[in-house]
């Protein structure tokens, strides 16, 4: 098993900085206005929330940036779902775990973009084994789904 998956399974780090190819594609795209979980060191936008703001006890505004710890992706999505749906944009960064009930109830209530490739995350020395997806939750269509209209989207990301 690499050092990078190892590290990953154990969830020994949390804070694998995502490639610059990767986010400036999708922050030419975005805009992005807040990191929602980041420190001094990773932060990708000027305002971000960090461990010690505890992202989970603030309202999300704007357009949101989501690249979570992955051990505890579940809670991670389940919060910007609900933030989308009270008027944020939120995309995130996520594994496609694809045979989990979260997946199923909230990530697929965004719009999928299965990740082509392994991208390398800073610091790492090859890329994650483990499939990603980005997942982009808006008020538009988490209300969609929510309503039980229009099946979501599915991309590819290269
Ligand atoms: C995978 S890194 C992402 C860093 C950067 N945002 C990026 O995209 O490269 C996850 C970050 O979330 C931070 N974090 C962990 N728990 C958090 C919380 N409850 N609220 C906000 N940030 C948190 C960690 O300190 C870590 O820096």
């Amino acid at each position: 098993m690499s050092d990078f998956s190892q590290r990953f399974s154990k969830g020994v780090r949390n804070d694998w900085e995502t490639p610059d190819d990767l986010f400036n594609k999708l922050n030419d795209e975005f805009g992005f206005t807040l990191d929602v979980c980041a420190n001094e060191t990773n932060k990708k936008c000027e305002v971000f929330f960090s461990e010690s703001d505890d992202a989970f006890t603030k309202d999300w505004n704007g357009v949101c940036w989501m690249n979570p710890p992955f051990k505890y992706t579940k809670k991670w999505v389940i919060k910007a779902l609900g933030e989308a749906q009270k008027g944020a944009t939120v995309v995130c960064l996520i594994p496609a775990i694809t045979n989990t009930h979260w997946w199923h109830d909230y990530a697929m209530k965004g719009e999928v973009r299965f990740v082509l490739g392994r991208p390398i995350f800073k610091g790492a020395k090859e890329g994650l084994p483990n499939p990603l997806a980005i997942v982009v939750f808006t008020p538009s269509n988490t209300a969609r789904t929510r309503q039980g209209q229009a099946a979501p989207q599915f991309e590819v990301f290269e």
